[in-house]
């Protein structure tokens, strides 16, 4: 077992890391039960309600494309979900849906000085949630919502976490096949989005997730490729 920190209530997994890297060895795990400053992509809140809120510190062996260990994870939880649920989808960079609806944000942040010191992969899982509060209930869902299932919360990290680092042990062999697992199981390939671009409305179509974890779009008849801190996506339909 890789090293584990676990808390009851922390402001945030992430942030926890991002403070303490340097003294943490490689692949060391923050579990905690709540957090009162949980953090998500684009400066949104992490909700904090029967879920399984985790990050993964990752300091050595650190080469290449940092971001695509975002799109590592997403292949990693839709294998361990797809086990106990249908229809789960990737939508690429970060999210993981069930019958469009997401049950899991993942963050990817990093800490770089004249080389990659550190990347985070923190982890939100909705598990036994059973109602989420206004807007939230159409966009967002849960194992025990999809299933009627109680889970055990130990033993679904514990699955996650074994299949996380099977996954990246192949990916440090290059032989992962994580980036085919999110192009077949991708919510957004084939559709139709609404884009933020320099604040800038856009519709394009996505073509598809190319080796690097860029996303490849078709805008006004033209092919771009476009890496996730570009863009935010707006609408899908
Ligand atoms: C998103 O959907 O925008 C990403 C959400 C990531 C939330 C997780 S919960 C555990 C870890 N600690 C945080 O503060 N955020 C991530």
């Amino acid at each position: 077992m890789e090293n584990l920190i676990k808390f009851k209530t922390i402001p945030s997994t992430n942030l926890y890391l991002k403070e303490n890297f340097a003294k943490l060895k490689d692949r060391t795990i923050v579990l905690a039960d709540h957090q009162t400053n949980g953090r998500g992509r684009l400066q949104r809140n992490w909700k904090d309600d029967d879920d399984l809120l985790f990050s993964i510190l990752l300091k050595d062996n650190l080469k290449g494309n940092i971001t695509n260990l975002s799109l590592l994870a997403a292949a990693s939880i839709y294998k361990t979900l797809i086990k106990h649920l249908e229809n789960v989808k990737i939508k690429w960079p970060n999210d993981i849906l069930v019958n469009e609806k997401k049950i899991s944000g993942i963050l990817l942040e990093s800490i770089i000085s004249s080389k990659v010191d550190c990347v985070i992969i923190g982890i939100g899982i909705n598990v036994n949630t059973r109602d989420f509060k206004d807007d939230l209930s159409k966009k967002a869902t849960s194992l025990f919502l999809e299933t009627s299932v109680l889970y055990n919360k130990e033993s679904l990290f514990e699955e996650l976490l074994r299949d996380f680092f099977y996954e990246y042990e192949l990916y440090l062999q290059e032989k992962s096949d994580y980036l085919n697992i999110c192009r077949e199981n991708s919510y957004l390939i084939g559709k139709n989005v609404l884009l933020m671009i320099d604040e800038k409305t856009k519709e394009a179509r996505v073509l598809n997730i190319l080796d690097n974890g860029n996303i490849l779009l078709l805008i006004d008849g033209k092919e771009v490729e476009m890496n996730y801190g570009e863009i935010t996506l707006t609408g899908v339909y």
